[in-house]
């Protein structure tokens, strides 16, 4: 089939493909042929060194982004005849550094990194490329090393504080370059770069329907395993769980296994849910993990805990099942978010700490056995690729869930303490996590006596000492007779949490309140009286992917009605409402 048509083969991939995407490195190569194909033109990525004649056929080149330094050794390069002929290039971060250095311009190392948000300044250039883009606008960047001097016959037309040349083009030879990536959504109108490209540079027709993409992947998957099997450990929440699905479509049920870890620290009914999914068996380790967690109060000191119970019981199975075996390769459900340094912050730290860093598992890394088939997706489009597969919407609707599960929704204390009134309120001497730019600080909490965000949002900025703050929901036993209990993480407490939170889920679920918050955590803390200790803190919030969050109103009847289901549970004294944003208050409690 031609590059230019408009049809769909019936393997339901164009061949060949009009933009190659030469892999310069790793993560973003594939997100930026995902994107091209985003825009309906079948693109496919080749290995950055490729003699140019084996991609002659393509109607235009983009060079990926990637982690190295032009000046390492052995780093990626590209044949230069591609950009001898005319052909369309456009090189993005390492890309365009690459194209200077090639074609006779500099690249040097940046007076600092530039990794996150920065502005660009676009000048009016008439080219196609940056057409209708000039102004001032947010991009999304990661690089160190810059480009110092453009080409012969090449103009730098876009600049940011930190880097001097941020966007080059030779019009004429149809070359371009950008420092920051167009493909990430943090980049604003990052398509249409991308469109510019594609259609107005390169000229191609649309032959590609993304939601063919199924295929592709399945495609890729079989590339990847080759005739070896594939290993997942899953959790239950979408990522892992569509990710198994695809492996099991691609490869045949019986090449693809799975195990679900029972920590003890889930949520009621989890553990029947995961075992309802064909091919997953389940590994109990409640025991180990309580155990372990008895008698601790310290959040740092849990989570640290919980991640090496997880580790242990890891390597326990890889061991036990011999997957270090060359017949096996791991499959992972990491999503494109948790790829990008910028947004790791805390959240992709712990979450690394727990299933990506056991040693059975590095290994298998280091020898490039892993397969992570929606590496390239956001979580809106995973969820798409789930109802493509069939997948069931009960799945594909849940709200994240932490990897360390309840334990850091269930708060300790290491002594008994009274509630201290303070002129805005009273102090709760529970520390909750808050965040400071990228760190993370314990702090106890205010509460104040009426659901008022805007008043929270002020007073959670200007009240020294605290990052959070909350209001009683129903203030049946006054604050001022409840205090803080010694306590720590019992399977007592945790089915208490289990229960009001499975109150929470069915009653969010009825009335259709789950679909509109991103996330709702529900908190035990050891506030109450000597009959009932312990107090439930609801904490709806809604969000775009987790690094900000706004806390939401929720309807006051539902409010009502889960009040006083809550208040049933046995041991728990009153229901708190949260009405702290991140930041400075995080999602979570620990
Ligand atoms: P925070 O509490 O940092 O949470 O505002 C942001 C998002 O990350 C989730 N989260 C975790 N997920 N392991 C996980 O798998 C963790 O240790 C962890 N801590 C927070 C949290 O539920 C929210 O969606």
């Amino acid at each position: 089939m031609n590059a230019g048509s408009t049809g769909i083969p019936a393997c339901g991939l164009p061949v060949p493909p009009q933009i190659v995407i030469l892999d310069a490195g790793g993560q973003y190569c594939h997100l930026e042929a995902r994107r091209v194909r985003d825009l309906g033109v079948y693109a496919e990525v080749r290995p950055s060194e490729i003699p140019a004649s084996e991609i002659a056929f393509a109607k235009g080149i983009v060079i990926s982004g990637g982690p190295s330094s032009v000046y390492d050794p052995g780093s990626p390069t590209v044949d230069p005849e591609i950009f001898a002929h005319g052909q369309p290039v456009l090189g993005i971060c390492y890309g365009q550094q690459l194209m200077a250095h090639l074609l006779g311009g500099q690249v040097i190392p940046g007076e600092k990194g530039e990794y996150g948000l920065a502005m660009l300044e676009l000048d009016d250039a008439a080219d196609p490329l940056f057409a209708g883009l000039a102004g001032r606008r947010q991009i999304w960047m990661s690089h160190r090393d810059v480009v110092g001097a453009v080409p012969a016959g090449f103009s730098a037309v876009g600049r940011t504080e930190t880097c001097a040349i941020a966007a080059i083009a030779a019009p004429e030879r149809k070359l371009y370059g950008v420092q920051f990536h167009p493909e990430v959504v943090h980049t604003a109108r990052g398509m249409d770069y991308l469109s510019n490209f594609v259609f107005r540079v390169c000229g191609c027709q649309k032959d590609w329907d993304p939601r063919h993409r199924v295929p592709l992947i399945e495609r890729e998957i079989r590339e990847c395993v080759g005739d070896r099997n594939v290993f997942f450990f899953v959790s239950g929440g979408v990522d892992s769980t569509v990710a198994f699905a695809l492996c099991t479509r691609a490869l045949g049920a019986d090449r693809v296994r799975g195990v679900y870890v029972d920590t003890g620290l889930m949520r009621a009914g989890e553990t029947e849910f995961a075992g309802r999914m064909p091919g997953i068996a389940i590994e109990r380790a409640e025991a180990q993990f309580l155990g372990a967690l008895a008698g601790v109060t310290d959040p740092e000191r849990k989570r640290h805990i919980i991640g090496e119970e997880f580790v242990r019981v890891q390597e326990r199975i890889i061991e036990s099942r011999h997957l270090l075996d060359e017949n096996w390769i791991l499959g992972q459900g990491t999503i494109y978010p948790d790829t990008i340094e910028s947004g790791g912050t805390a959240k992709a730290a712990v979450i690394k700490t727990h299933h990506n860093r056991v040693a059975g598992i590095q290994k298998l890394m280091e020898s490039g056995r892993i397969v992570e088939p929606v590496k390239s997706f956001y979580k809106d489009e995973v969820r798409e690729i789930g109802r493509e597969l069939g997948l069931s919407a009960e799945l594909l609707e849940r709200h994240p869930f932490p990897g360390p599960g309840l334990a850091i929704r269930c708060l300790c204390s290491d002594r008994d303490a009274a509630v201290r009134s303070a002129p805005e309120g009273c102090i709760v001497p529970v520390n909750s996590v808050g965040v400071q730019g990228d760190s993370r600080t314990y702090a106890p909490v205010l509460a104040i006596d009426a659901l008022d965000h805007d008043r929270a949002t002020c007073l959670a900025n200007s009240v020294r000492g605290v990052n959070r703050v909350i209001a009683p929901v129903e203030p049946r036993i006054p604050l001022a007779e409840m205090q803080v209990w010694a306590c720590s993480l019992t399977a007592e407490r945790l089915a208490r949490l289990r229960s009001a939170d499975a109150i929470v889920r069915r009653m969010c679920h009825e009335s259709g309140y789950d679909r509109q918050v991103w996330q709702f955590p529900v908190i035990l803390i050891p506030l109450g009286t000597a009959a009932a200790p312990d107090s439930i803190v609801l904490r709806p919030v809604d969000s775009v992917d987790g690094m900000t969050a706004q806390s939401v109103p929720m309807p006051g009847e539902l409010l009502q009605a889960l009040c006083s289901e809550i208040l049933q549970v046995d041991g728990i004294a009153g229901v708190f409402y949260d009405l702290t944003n991140k930041p400075p208050g995080t999602i979570e409690w620990e």
